[in-house]
């Protein structure tokens, strides 16, 4: 029909039929793709083909369901009787796939005859990671087609690649050359050479799953799920497995349907989605004109070959952005070279990462201590030198200097004044903050401040070249902390109360971790070392007397030994005498009553100072929107993506409550801080949330 978008396209060559996707950009199967499959395969049929050939057009095969249509009446047809239709279908149909084969998109490859896929091509079911399971019989095709490996795909949720598919056996053959075009000529070629054979369907295979051991299969699900902290999806995901070994094909898609429907309702797949769709939101920068364009950038110079600038140096290598590390002198400079080398080995030694891939990488970094020199040659500079604010001036008066004009010079502090930093240039404008966190060839999280005078094209910038480096750029306004550190520095207050008033450091973690944080705040402490927190209070002359007690006993965290925990050999940590003894004597001597804190109370008094200041933060404009401060802790803060983060976390209790119960903490505790931040009194009387919070925060 003439100017109505075909979902489902169809060509002919000779007697293969062939059906493309056509739901750009990743072919997701909304009720339009169902329904024109739904015709295609009849009308292949009436006309008489051999054999049909279902390919994507465009860049990749499908991404799998639309997640905008969860929640809404499904209209027909469903993805079952699309895939009862291909089963039933006289004629064999391929499955052609290149770019991804994702979800509902590699369970509609699984109930073809056969599927061939080009080399690059990636197949997976991460349903899982949306908190669900996947819903079309993925969990009963694929451990027909590759028995127990089945399980380890579903559980992880992460994909293969084509040449692993085809060892599995989900895959019947690598074409070579083929991507796109040249993989729909090659894949009728294919059909049509093997169209006379007899395929096997894999919901009527029995050989991969006869001889199911239900010891060995627990084995497996053990070990998968071992390190899941009450995520629910992966349990679902083993449940519908096993129903692929033990029960007929149809049972077993009830027990998948089960799950899914139960799962995909549940709050964790809610709280998945909302970061899933959160990240990209994030990436929208509402004050940024259409027009600001990032500049080229073909060599990073990163300033100080330390904890930070090596971890920034090793993730733009990793992804192919030459990089110069500038030191003081030659002894640091190789040791800051080396700490590069020594962590990419060990991923070589690990088998994550192959000899060349390392040597491509190791060539993409050089070492200089000739400052002016490197920075002449930088597109964008980086600094990570020590945390002080004369230092940093110093190098930012060099810098400016010795960068070319127009280059963006950016600084990682973790605490220091974006504007202050800038002040000491000609280029105040050209000035940011690139917040990287620790390991920062790990960690996906890139808070990029923006200081007074910075522009749209540093913004651009730095977003652009944090993209390319692997990072999950978030962008914040400057402020003492910025989000996620501004955030987490006002649970200390409660968190020395509730030592003070009958905790230990291990009930805390135990209820954090329990809650799925990687881990719990004093084990975090203890990591990063006591003495920042000491001698950040110190500066401000704040006091903490529990924390300043355990740093006075010379227990400065792992580093030491000894933190809030004492630690053995194997860095196990373990509760500590000395330090229940400390607790115990300041509760004594300052006179506070200790009692039985129930597990909710901690929670809360934990959380609710965060929530309370991410709202304060919206309010000062500081982070564009709520969903912003979410994705920053599930990617920097070892939030659990199943819960959603503190905005989320905030949303579930219901304002009203968040309003009622921080009211009740300041009062009870003393603590001024906790007084409900305008924000949360504005939403909770107006029957608000922060998921429906309009435009800025700012009250
Ligand atoms: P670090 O002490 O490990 O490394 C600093 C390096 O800078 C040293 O190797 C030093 O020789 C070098 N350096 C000092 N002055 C220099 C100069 N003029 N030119 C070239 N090199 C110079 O410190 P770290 O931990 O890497 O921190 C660096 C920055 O990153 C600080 O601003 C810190 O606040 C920030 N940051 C640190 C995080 C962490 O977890 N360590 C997390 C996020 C930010």
């Amino acid at each position: 029909m003439a100017g109505e978008p075909q979902f489902v396209e169809h060509a002919r060559d000779g007697d293969v039929h062939v059906l493309r996707l056509a739901n750009p950009p990743v072919n997701t199967l909304r009720t339009e793709v169902r329904a024109g499959l739904l015709d295609g395969i009849q009308a292949a049929t009436r006309e008489g083909a051999r054999a049909i050939v279902l390919i994507g057009a465009g860049r990749s095969f499908s991404a799998g369901a639309e997640m905008t249509e969860f929640g809404k009446p499904r209209k027909p047809p469903s993805l079952p009787e699309v895939f009862d239709a291909i089963e039933q279908s006289r004629i064999p149909v391929v499955a052609a796939i290149h770019g991804h084969a994702l979800g509902g998109g590699l369970e509609l490859a699984l109930a073809c005859h056969a599927r061939v896929a080009s080399p690059g091509a990636q197949l997976g079911l991460p349903e899982v990671k949306r908190g669900f399971v996947p819903g079309a019989g993925g969990t009963q095709r694929l451990p027909r087609l590759i028995g127990l490996e089945a399980l380890r795909l579903i559980v992880s949720g992460e994909p293969v690649g084509a040449e692993e598919a085809q060892r599995l056996g989900f895959v019947d053959a690598v074409l070579p050359n083929g991507t796109g075009s040249d993989l729909e000529h090659a894949a009728i070629a294919w059909a049509r050479e093997n169209a006379g054979r007899s395929f096997t369907l894999a919901r009527d295979r029995e050989d991969r799953i006869a001889g199911y051991d239900a010891a060995k299969f627990d084995e497996a699900a053990k070990r998968l799920t071992a390190r899941t902290r009450g995520q629910e999806s992966p349990l679902g995901c083993v449940a519908a497995v096993r129903a692929a070994f033990t029960m007929p094909f149809e049972d077993g898609l009830n027990v998948e349907r089960e799950q899914f429907t139960r799962l995909v309702q549940g709050e964790q797949s809610q709280a998945l989605r909302h970061v899933f769709f959160g990240e990209r939101e994030a990436q929208r920068i509402p004050d940024l004109p259409p027009d600001a364009k990032p500049l080229p950038v073909n060599r990073l110079v990163v300033i100080g070959g330390g904890t930070m600038g090596g971890g920034i140096a090793m993730s733009a290598a990793n992804h192919g952005l030459p990089v110069t590390m500038v030191e003081t002198s030659d002894e640091a400079l190789r040791k800051g070279l080396e700490r590069c080398e020594v962590n990419w080995q060990r991923t070589v030694k690990s088998g994550k990462l192959s000899q060349a891939d390392y040597e491509k990488r190791r060539a993409l970094l050089s070492g200089t201590t000739e400052f002016e020199k490197a920075v002449g040659e930088a597109d964008l500079v980086i600094e990570a030198v020590f945390e002080n604010m004369e230092v940093k001036q110093e190098v930012f008066g060099r810098l400016d200097k010795a960068a070319r004009p127009g280059v963006v010079l950016a600084s990682n502090t973790s605490t220091l004044d974006i504007d202050q930093i800038a002040s000491a240039t000609q280029r105040p404008e050209l000035v940011i903050g690139m917040h990287f966190f620790s390991p920062a060839n790990v960690m996906r999280l890139l808070e990029n401040v923006k200081g007074k005078a910075t522009t749209a094209t540093a913004i651009a910038t730095a977003t652009e070249v944090g993209k390319r480096i692997g990072k999950l750029p978030v962008l914040v306004g400057n402020c003492d902390g910025f989000v996620g550190n501004r955030m987490t520095g006002k649970r200390g207050p409660q968190i020395e109360k509730l030592l003070l008033e009958g905790c230990l450091p291990q009930d805390i973690d135990r209820v954090m971790e329990a809650y799925g944080m990687a881990m719990g705040p004093l084990a975090t402490g203890d990591l990063a070392g006591l003495d920042i927190g000491a001698a950040v209070r110190k500066a401000r002359g704040t006091v903490a007397p529990i924390a300043d007690a355990v740093v006075a006993a010379g227990r400065l965290g792992q580093k030491t030994g000894k933190g809030y925990y004492d630690y053995d050999e194997n860095r196990r940590r373990l509760p500590s005498k000395e330090v229940e003894r400390i607790i115990l004597d300041l509760s004594e001597t300052m006179q506070v009553r200790r009692r039985r804190i129930e597990d909710g109370e901690i929670l809360e008094r934990v959380l609710l100072p965060m929530v309370n200041e991410g709202a304060r933060i919206l309010e000062e404009g500081i982070a564009y929107r709520p969903i912003d401060i979410d994705v920053i802790f599930v990617n920097g803060f070892g939030w659990p993506a199943f819960r959603g983060g503190p905005m989320f976390f905030a949303d579930r209790l219901g304002l009203k409550a968040v309003r009622d119960k921080l009211a009740h903490y300041a009062e009870a505790t003393g603590d001024a801080n906790l007084k409900p931040a305008a924000l949360i009194e504005r939403l909770a009387q107006e029957g608000g949330s922060f998921a429906t919070l309009k435009g800025p925060g700012r009250v």
